[in-house]
């Protein structure tokens, strides 16, 4: 069996910076066109100067003769001036702002303490059309960790989109039932983003047969009920829902450690993944509208026009990969066989 789909994006993505960079950004270049670039490095990319040089350190990194375009976000802080995100829009290349509240991932303790400190540039990019992306989890010690997303929705966004009706919204990576409900039964301006690996796993996995430190991000998977909600959204054809990754690498001794890093990383073979997920409920001929159409159609950008294909074919992931000089990349699924592959 072969599909032949519309060459897709990837609206969430996590790059690194440097040699790490250098090392995953052909995986993605190679399946993808465009990616939306988060901004959680060390120190944030808070400015749009600041995004401008780390878009050129991408494009300088790109493997000759391959096409990609770094779509560039901003990092959102409880001082961003409303100004700077007029300099966003204008640049043409920063395509949305990223909201990490503070303390809840990988390098967000530079996000923000309470939205409300934002308001003026979160009314800037409601006039202006700017997206926000939002990390959808509360850090308040007090709420169990799989009620993060759900607490989020009900205590930050909805308020957030009363106060700021037209404000767009990408909830990023979202991982329950609650959240594919609150996206329905909002307005067209808020869209959201779904991993492979969330649409692959339900929380077990982290767990099965031992603990499984490469299987762990933020936002945890969360009970079967939850994955099967994301299965149903992301195949149901539904413009509102598209793919982002969410590939997070890190390198294997801050996975495998006490303390480990969150993040999967999934560039490697992430369509295959993807259409692993929507085979397994009979929705293949959905994958295209999810993984090429939906993304752009939000952020108005064209549709690409190339066009890639998948194939039934068993293949091994290796398994590692290398990741800057002297670490290593372990993959979701390494070393096992995966049925898709792109050829
Ligand atoms: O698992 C995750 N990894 N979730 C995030 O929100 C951040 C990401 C990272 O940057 O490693
Ligand atoms: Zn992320």
């Amino acid at each position: 069996m072969r599909i032949e789909i519309t060459r897709p994006d990837d609206w969430h993505l996590h790059l690194r910076d440097g040699d790490a960079m250098k090392s995953v950004l052909p995986h993605s270049a190679r399946q993808f066109a465009r990616a939306i670039v988060m901004p959680n490095l060390d120190p944030p990319v808070t400015s749009v100067d600041s995004a401008a040089a780390y878009r050129y350190r991408i494009l300088s990194a790109i493997p000759p003769g391959v096409a990609f375009e770094p779509l560039m976000t901003l990092y959102l802080t409880d001082d961003t001036p409303p100004d700077e995100i007029r300099r966003a829009v204008e640049s043409g290349f920063v395509r949305g702002v990223k909201l990490y509240p503070s303390g809840v991932t990988t390098q967000s303790d530079a996000g923000v303490t309470a939205l409300e400190k934002c308001d003026a540039a979160l009314s800037e990019m409601e006039k202006l059309g700017m997206p926000l992306l939002a990390h959808g989890e509360v850090r308040d010690p007090g709420v169990d960790v799989f009620d993060r997303e759900s607490v989020f929705i009900e205590t930050v966004l909805q308020p957030l989109l009363e106060r700021h009706p037209a404000l767009r919204v990408a909830l990023e990576h979202i991982t329950t039932k609650d959240a594919v409900d609150f996206v329905l039964s909002s307005g067209e301006n808020l869209a959201a983003t779904i991993t492979a690996h969330h649409l692959l796993y339900n929380r077990n996995a982290i767990f099965e047969g031992g603990l499984r430190p490469h299987r762990y991000c933020l936002p945890l998977p969360k009970r079967e009920i939850h994955r099967a909600a994301l299965l149903g959204a992301a195949t149901s054809g539904n413009p509102k829902f598209m793919l982002g990754t969410d590939s997070a690498p890190h390198g294997r001794r801050l996975k495998e450690a006490d303390r480990g890093c969150a993040g999967c990383y999934t560039a490697h073979a992430a369509l295959e993944f993807y259409a692993e997920a929507f085979e397994s409920v009979g929705a293949i001929d959905r994958l295209e509208a999810f993984a090429s159409f939906n993304g752009p159609d939000f952020y108005r950008l064209p549709r690409n026009t190339a066009k890639i294909a998948l194939e039934k074919n068993d293949w091994t992931i290796p398994k590692t990969f290398s990741f800057g000089e002297n670490e290593i990349l372990i993959p979701l699924r390494a070393g096992e066989v995966l049925h898709w592959k792109r050829i």
